[in-house]
């Protein structure tokens, strides 16, 4: 078996389309079960006795943040911080319990739709003038280099249209002694095989932890470099590992 096989980094625009409208239709529907029935209500007077989190809405940000030690590694306050592919819901709103960010750049293809989604860390930052939205994709980011002393990427590589472009662009626009944070599920042919079908239509890129190896070593100081093994991840059916870096731009 050559895991090798399973990699697939790049898909034509067209493919990188249908598979964003497939993620924007699925976060629309998510919304609505959520807020069926008042629940939402219920939501804003549980977090008001400290019951629930203040914001609605969770894809895996808490187990991500247990994985990279709850963030303690990073300074307690930074200049220039940006979440890229930063979806509904953000890790930011996590990241920043232990690092706060004077400047936070919030990307995402689809922030224009999340920024809708009300009670969450988008909609109320945004509200309150405490970020900038961005919509590029992570391929095309209009930032200079070395401009971002954090730059926070979690569960999005698979979701690209050219993982490449991402990890170039990703490595360009931190600056030297700055952090990346990357946690990624990994794909082996046994997965390949495993996925549903239409999983696909949603995740048309999969990677292994050797593709990683020309984008971060030697480039970053690892503070945390481990692969999680299947059991340990958030979806061992489908992916053989999870890969959870941090490391300091040389
Ligand atoms: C599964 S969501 C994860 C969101 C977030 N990182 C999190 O952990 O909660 C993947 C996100 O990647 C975004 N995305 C897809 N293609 C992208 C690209 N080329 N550049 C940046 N983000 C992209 C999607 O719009 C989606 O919001």
């Amino acid at each position: 078996m050559n895991a090798s096989n399973a990699v697939n980094d790049k898909v034509d625009q067209a493919q990188w389309q249908v598979a964003q409208t497939w993620e924007r239709e699925f976060w629309l529907r998510q919304q609505k079960n959520l807020a069926k029935l008042g629940k939402n209500h219920v939501w804003r007077l549980l977090s008001l006795f400290g019951v629930v989190e203040k914001y609605r809405g969770d894809d895996d940000n808490q187990w991500w943040s247990k994985c990279f030690d709850d963030y303690r590694f990073l300074p307690v306050q930074t200049e220039n911080v940006i979440e890229v592919g930063c979806g509904p819901y953000t890790n930011m709103r996590l990241v920043r319990k232990a690092c706060s960010p004077k400047h936070l750049f919030l990307s995402d293809p689809l922030i224009r739709t999340y920024v809708g989604f009300k009670m969450t860390f988008v909609h109320e930052m945004y509200s309150e003038a405490g970020c900038y939205l961005d919509d590029h994709p992570l391929e095309d980011l209009p930032y200079r280099n070395n401009f971002f002393d954090l730059a926070v990427m979690l569960n999005v590589l698979d979701h690209v249209q050219d993982a490449n472009a991402c990890m170039q662009s990703l490595a360009r626009i931190v600056k030297p002694g700055g952090f990346i944070i990357v946690g990624q599920d990994l794909t082996n042919e046994d997965d390949l095989r495993a996925h549903p079908d239409g999983m696909r239509t949603g995740h048309p890129i999969t990677l292994n932890e050797k593709w990683f190896g020309p984008h971060l070593d030697g480039k970053f100081e690892p503070i945390i470099n481990k692969v999680l093994p299947r059991a340990a991840g958030r979806t061992p059916q489908w992916h053989y590992g999870t890969l959870i870096f941090a490391g300091v731009k040389k």
